[in-house]
């Protein structure tokens, strides 16, 4: 047993063997022991209530009892076989049922692969190299989505802007950059690369920042017009801002989409879904050499991940669910605008109730250059707080879930009443 082990010697021993002393995720800082239900305890035994469900998938909360006997279940059967099995083909066909542009799709293991290939995919169905990304917008660590996903120094549109070293010249040429809700900025730049486009990829509500009403609309209009493919991002969005995701909630279906987090129950799985033209590309018998885009994965459709995320759907499907999830929400939305606002404070909060968070500045936020306007410097303190007292919550946003009780809420509203009070002395 480790019980008697720190977190702060846990620390220790993690910057020996991990560099920067982490995971390249969460604050290395805290070392997480379990989680139950909506709670995770660190390996000092604190108890924080989990705003961060493992950064998205946990909305059933940790251990759910229904998910576990199922993942139990197939754990005992087998827990991986790099070949079809069962659970997955039927967690296929919910996802083809639910998504609107999904007739098909194809599984790997995290989000970002699914955009990686989504990109790839995009362009072998259309011959053409050039990728449109949206400024500050996320869809994994791929050397095109590392371009302007987070830049200090602002450039000139469609310029891109390496987020990362080591990603070759080359790809910089491939990507056009523009802001997220300007629709006649977009409308200009497809024009005037329209040939060269294979695809456009946004995350549909981008970051937290919802969509400008008839952005998504005019960029399914100026795709279409020019035979471009439209990706979107559904890795956080899918199955959280409704059942069927972003592009059930704003009524736009684009071509592709890219799904991960909630559809695997808290286990490794993505997917890539779209329609069948383009899903073809992943089948040589249908396309033939030349077209074919070669795609496999060792944990690709992991019978206990798909077990997890079936039951997980199944969950999600029964009445109330999104009610509660959307209230509870809601409800720490309502909370931070009154601490704040009685504390003085200047902030917008961001998102929708499903995944949220608080900018610190008196301007609206519409895109990445409105986010980068927020005072940081009071962002981080407001959150170290919150995590003081008991919300682990990460700098970037607030996943809320559906377990959360009354006196959960009542806990978080009396955190956020003393981070604001914190933050305004
Ligand atoms: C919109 C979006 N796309 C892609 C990803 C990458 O997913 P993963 O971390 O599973 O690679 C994330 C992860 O947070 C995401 O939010």
């Amino acid at each position: 047993m480790d019980a008697h082990i720190s977190q702060e010697d846990w620390v220790g021993r993690a910057h020996k063997v991990l560099p920067a002393g982490g995971f390249g995720n969460f604050d290395p800082n805290y070392v997480i022991r379990e989680g139950q239900g909506i709670y995770v305890w660190d390996e000092n035994g604190k108890k924080y209530i989990d705003f961060l469900i493992g950064s998205g998938p946990m909305v059933l909360g940790h251990g759910h009892p229904e998910v576990l006997e199922v993942v139990q279940e197939q754990v005992a059967k087998g827990m991986t076989f790099f070949a079809n099995n069962a659970r997955g083909i039927e967690l296929a066909e919910e996802i083809c049922d639910t998504m609107a542009c999904a007739d098909q799709l194809r599984y790997v293991s995290t989000g970002g692969e699914a955009d990686m290939y989504a990109i790839r995919l995009a362009r072998a169905y259309t011959g053409r190299d050039k990728i449109l990304k949206f400024e500050g917008g996320y869809h994994g660590m791929s050397a095109e989505s590392l371009m302007s996903l987070a830049p200090d120094i602002l450039q000139n549109f469609p310029l891109a802007v390496p987020d990362s070293a080591g990603i070759p010249e080359a790809v910089r040429d491939n990507m056009l950059i523009a802001p997220f809700n300007d629709a006649d900025f977009m409308r200009q730049l497809i024009a005037e690369y329209a040939d060269q486009i294979a695809a456009v990829i946004v995350e549909p509500l981008q970051r937290l920042i919802p969509p400008a009403p008839g952005f998504l609309e005019a960029l399914r209009e100026e795709t279409e017009k020019h035979g471009i493919v439209l990706i979107f991002d559904e890795v956080v969005t899918g199955f959280r801002l409704a059942y069927g995701g972003a592009q059930e909630k704003y009524g736009v279906t684009p071509d592709l989409c890219t799904l991960g987090k909630v559809i695997g129950g808290g286990f490794p799985l993505a997917a890539i879904a779209g329609k069948e033209p383009i899903m073809a590309h992943f089948d040589k018998v249908k396309v033939g050499k030349e077209g074919f885009t070669f795609q496999v994965g060792t944990l690709s459709g992991n019978p206990v991940a798909a077990a997890a995320g079936l039951k997980t759907l199944e969950i999600l499907r029964r009445p109330g669910q999104y009610e509660t999830f959307r209230s509870n929400g809601q409800f720490i939305i309502d909370s931070l605008k009154r601490h704040l606002s009685g504390a003085g404070i200047d902030h917008q909060v961001v998102g929708d109730p499903t995944l949220f968070d608080v900018v610190f500045s008196p301007q609206a936020v519409t895109d990445y250059r409105g986010t980068m306007r927020g005072n940081t410097d009071i962002a981080k303190s407001f959150n170290q707080k919150l995590r003081d007292e008991g919300l682990f919550k990460s700098d970037g946003k607030w996943y809320p879930s559906i377990p959360l009780s009354e006196e959960d809420l009542q806990m978080t509203d009396a955190a956020i009443a003393t981070a604001a009070a914190h933050i305004a002395r």
